[in-house]
């Protein structure tokens, strides 16, 4: 499987990118791994716009970090907005900041000097609103450039926004209301996506029934349907946000002021809202977005994630914008209203980067050819691949056919918490390999570990661990530091564990082999098991359920669900589809279980833990592969799973 030819690398003298080629990588690598403090400073003083020039590199360790979040700048002040917006209006007022393109392909241009406008006025109409610096407004939109302009309103007065994707039900979005104490809400009447209308407004309507949290609810029209209304708390963006102030201070914030707190899923309990800073989060969004893509002051970039995700809010929104880029806003899908869209638009804007994931790559690649070489596309240079592994067949059709073979292939593995890309190639340095996502950034130290914890040194298989703190990790979880350092400290003390499983090759090159923990990646969104068994067991007919990932050819993951009926519960016909009408409810409609067992009762051990490596194993197919059982309070329960496994 392993491809022994590394792609070589396409270096231009011309690039602002310092990284031009392996040895220089090397170079920066030890620098920034021997001296933290030096290469960070230099970096963040000279690429972002400080009020107050920080002289203080890191403060706190790992080994300390049960003592309270470590910080990075901490005696430097500003606000991001200033680095994103106003330092570009002199030389790049009539560039175009934000491209978007709609659901049915209308285009809207806004320039740095437009979304400056746009951003001071939304600021103005939120403060007027009564946010306040330190409070926190919840973003839940779809993709539309008033997303973006939102968070950057936020961050201008100092407000911490937390965007929520699109696709959340109104009992997740009332969670995260509630855990962040969000006093604003920020939505649309309806999002728009591949010809289907997704009712935002009436969402979220739910998730305020009976709150007394949310004062205010700002809302964009998009559709112009018709939509409830409570007066007094609801406030029309078109009313409010054009008259607006256009003149608004970017207040000045410390450099561990938080930006944003973004929730999302891991192995136990309810979602955690992780949080991202403004000093060390713009230094490590603007720094891997310009070195990682190789940026160039003309490229034209696109990446087609959501604003809900982290990948939206780093390269989406602030990599780009903090460096100047045209940055590209996708409202549609890959396939709508055909899998030529993505390729379409390569052609309509000229697009030079192209951001995506591997689910959408294996999508595409399954429809065949000609959606993608009836258009032109020669000006790409630069393609991207984030969120999951992705298999050797499609980064090669990605790379031959997408890209002809002439564009680096750039396979960005990092992680909400990590706040931007730790391991990838850097175009054009690193010579590439279909499946690899090669070697670490500068300031990242990965490692390896076995479970007891030992390092596994060379080449060799592990659970992936990061060593030394880096500007743009997540510091805390909102509320709650003791949960941040037991979920990412507790495995083993002094390092930050991923979650992950990688294998390292002889040539010290990462393959990421996905997810060790009970975290799901399902088409690159990420959800817990735990979160789709509380949403299972709510239902009346069930007893118990447990969850696990198999393998799926497109998505990556799919969701296989055991489940026990309560006794004299009816199997009825539509049991399927209620119990996927529990998991929409209580997480998403991205949320969908593809194959329910129904089954007498889960294998647990004699002190009563589900044994869920024998579920997994038995829903990837390996039934007969189960290894040792005898710990189990009841063996003949595996012989009754085995017989009902759902294979389609
Ligand atoms: C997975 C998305 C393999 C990984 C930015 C990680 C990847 C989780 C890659 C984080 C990649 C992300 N190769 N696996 N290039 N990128 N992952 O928080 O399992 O939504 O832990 O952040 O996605 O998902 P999250």
């Amino acid at each position: 499987m392993e491809p022994s030819t590394p792609v070589p690398p396409r270096v231009r003298a011309d690039s602002p990118n310092p990284i031009t080629d392996l040895h220089r990588y090397r170079e920066h690598h030890g620098r920034a791994t021997a001296d933290p403090d030096g290469f960070w400073l230099a970096e963040t003083r000279l690429h972002v716009a400080w009020q107050t020039l920080p002289t203080v590199g890191l403060q706190g360790s790992f080994h300390d970090i049960a003592e309270g979040p470590l910080s990075w700048f901490a005696d430097g002040t500003l606000n991001v907005t200033e680095s994103c917006l106003d330092r570009h209006l002199e030389d790049r007022g009539d560039k175009v900041a934000i491209l978007w393109e709609g659901d049915g392909g209308e285009v809207v241009r806004l320039t740095y000097r437009a979304l400056h406008e746009q951003v001071c006025r939304a600021a103005s109409a939120l403060r007027d609103l009564g946010l306040r610096k330190g409070e926190r407004a919840i973003i839940y939109m779809g993709m539309v450039p008033e997303a973006a302009i939102a968070m950057l309103a936020c961050a201008r007065i100092g407000a911490i926004h937390s965007v929520v994707f699109g696709g959340f039900s109104a009992e997740a979005l009332r969670d995260r209301i509630r855990d962040c104490g969000a006093e604003i809400l920020i939505t649309q009447d309806q999002a728009l996506r591949g010809g289907k209308t997704i009712p935002l407004k009436q969402t979220a309507d739910a998730a305020c029934e009976g709150e007394s949290h949310i004062k205010k609810v700002l809302v964009l029209q998009r559709t112009g349907v018709k939509v409830g209304w409570t007066p007094g708390r609801d406030v029309w963006w078109h009313d409010v946000v054009p008259t607006a102030d256009r003149d608004h201070e970017a207040v000045p914030c410390d450099a561990e002021h938080p930006l944003f707190v973004l929730y999302t899923s891991g192995s136990t309990g309810k979602p955690k809202g992780l949080v991202h800073t403004c000093g060390g989060y713009l230094t490590w969004a603007q720094y891997t977005h310009r070195t990682v893509f190789d940026l160039r002051e003309e490229d034209v970039y696109a990446c087609v994630a959501d604003v809900g995700w982290i990948t939206g809010h780093t390269y989406i929104v602030y990599g780009p914008l903090a460096n100047g880029a045209t940055t590209l806003m996708f409202e549609s899908t890959p396939t709508y209203p055909d899998a030529g869209r993505y390729w379409d638009m390569v052609e309509r804007h000229k697009i030079t980067i192209l951001y995506t994931a591997p689910t959408a790559i294996r999508a595409l690649a399954a429809q065949g050819d000609a959606f993608v070489t009836q258009y032109d596309r020669s000006s790409l240079r630069v393609l991207g691949t984030v969120g999951e592994p992705i298999n050797p067949d499609a980064w090669r059709w990605y790379f031959d056919v997408v890209g002809e073979g002439r564009c680096t292939i750039v396979d960005t593995w990092w992680q909400t918490e990590t706040g931007g890309i730790c391991i990838s190639p850097i175009a054009p340095a690193t010579p590439t390999r279909a499946g690899s996502a090669t070697l670490p950034l500068p300031g990242i130290l990965p490692a390896l570990r076995t479970p007891e914890g030992r390092v596994v040194y060379g080449p060799g298989q592990g659970l992936l661990c990061i060593e030394q703190p880096w500007p743009g990790q997540a510091r805390t979880v909102w509320g709650d530091h003791e949960r941040f350092v037991g979920t990412y400290f507790g495995m083993f003390p002094g390092v930050y564990f991923t979650g992950d499983g990688c294998r390292r090759d002889t040539d010290g090159y990462y393959w990421i082999t996905g997810r060790v923990d009970d975290v799901l990646n399902v088409a690159g969104h990420r959800m817990g098991t735990a979160e789709f068994e509380s949403a299972l067991v709510s239902a009346d007919q069930v007893a118990e359920a447990a969850v696990v990932g198999y393998p799926h050819p497109i998505k990556g993951q799919g969701v296989y669900a055991y489940v026990v009926l309560q006794p004299g519960a009816p199997a009825t016909d539509d049991l399927d589809a209620q119990l996927n009408a529990c998991c929409r409810a209580a997480i998403g409609a991205h949320a969908r279980i593809d194959r329910v067992q129904l089954v007498p009762g889960l294998p647990k051990t004699r002190s009563g833990k589900v044994m869920r490596r024998i579920l997994r194993k038995i829903a990837e197919g390996q039934g007969d592969q189960l290894g040792d059982v005898s710990t189990l309070a009841d063996p003949s329960v595996v012989d009754a799973i085995r017989a009902g496994w759902v294979d389609e």
